[in-house]
């Protein structure tokens, strides 16, 4: 008996990795945080797989299931939204199991940001313009922030931002980001990035505020940052016509001689 954690991915069923969708088709026992995990992934649930929405449960509650299943020996897909290793509340049931003695393994999944670039159709890493994304969120009811991870913090490097649980705090961000990136830089909202009702909003850090509908809440995410007009940047160096590299040796002494192929 195994207990398989899954990146879920954002919400498409077939956003799925082929790992995480045959894991859940053979796994007897799925829980799922029905708040975020949308009812398409639920049918690669074999027939008669006993379905367990956690999104009112404790985590208590949540280690009874899985210790259930264990005793009876059923396999369980643990389903999580977007990738396992961000804001999945996964570590510490890993450390519940581990002191158990359950046995656990891990299989990744996109990620929202990565979804909400798709449907934006850019890159986040720009020459010239940005080399780094910084994942991130403000404080939520449940959750404090680190000191020392601030808006304003991240906001000073100028890198592409991608904030997760923070539609809430929209006038809030915005004061805190200006200073460091301008009034008219350009921010994107996707809202149910692959969801069969996503929607995009573009705007400056000025607009945003303006134009969030009040129906755009909780499922969304908030990406900031010069990349996002996807004009202004130079061209990579590595498909430069004159870039000496190890598989297209240019120039008369190139510095990988002999090793392109
Ligand atoms: C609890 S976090 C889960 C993040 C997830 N583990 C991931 O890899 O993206 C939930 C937040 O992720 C973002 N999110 C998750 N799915 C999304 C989607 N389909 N579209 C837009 N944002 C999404 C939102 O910011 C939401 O508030």
């Amino acid at each position: 008996m195994t207990v398989h954690f899954i990146g879920a991915g954002p919400g498409a069923a077939d956003l799925l990795t082929l790992r995480g969708r045959d894991l859940i088709a053979a796994s007897a026992v799925c829980l799922y945080a029905g708040s975020l995990i949308p009812e398409g992934v639920l049918s690669h649930c074999p027939a008669g797989c006993r379905l367990v929405n956690t999104a009112p449960m404790s985590l208590d509650e949540i280690i009874a299931e899985i210790s259930a299943a264990h005793a009876a020996g059923q396999d369980v897909a643990r389903l999580h939204s977007g990738d396992l290793s961000i804001w999945s509340a996964m570590g510490e049931q890993l450390r519940r199991l581990r002191d158990l003695g359950i046995p656990y393994d891990l299989t990744p999944g996109v990620p929202s940001f990565a979804a909400a670039a798709a449907a934006l159709g850019v890159e986040l890493t720009l020459p010239g313009l940005a080399q780094s994304v910084v994942l991130t969120r403000t404080e939520g009811r449940a959750t404090q922030m680190p000191e020392r991870e601030t808006l304003a913090a991240f906001g000073a490097t100028g890198a592409t931002l991608a904030l997760h649980l923070s539609i809430h705090l929209i006038e809030k961000l915005v004061a805190e980001l200006a200073p460091f990136y301008g009034a008219d830089c350009p921010v994107a909202v996707v809202w149910r990035a692959s969801w069969p009702d996503q929607r995009i909003i573009r705007a400056t850090l000025a607009t945003l505020a303006a134009s969030v509908p009040a129906e755009v809440e909780r499922t969304a995410l908030i990406l900031v940052g010069p990349s996002l007009a996807q004009e202004g940047f130079e061209e990579s160096r590595l498909y430069a016509g004159d870039y000496d590299r190890r598989y297209r040796p240019v120039g008369t002494h190139p510095r990988f001689p002999g090793t392109g192929s």
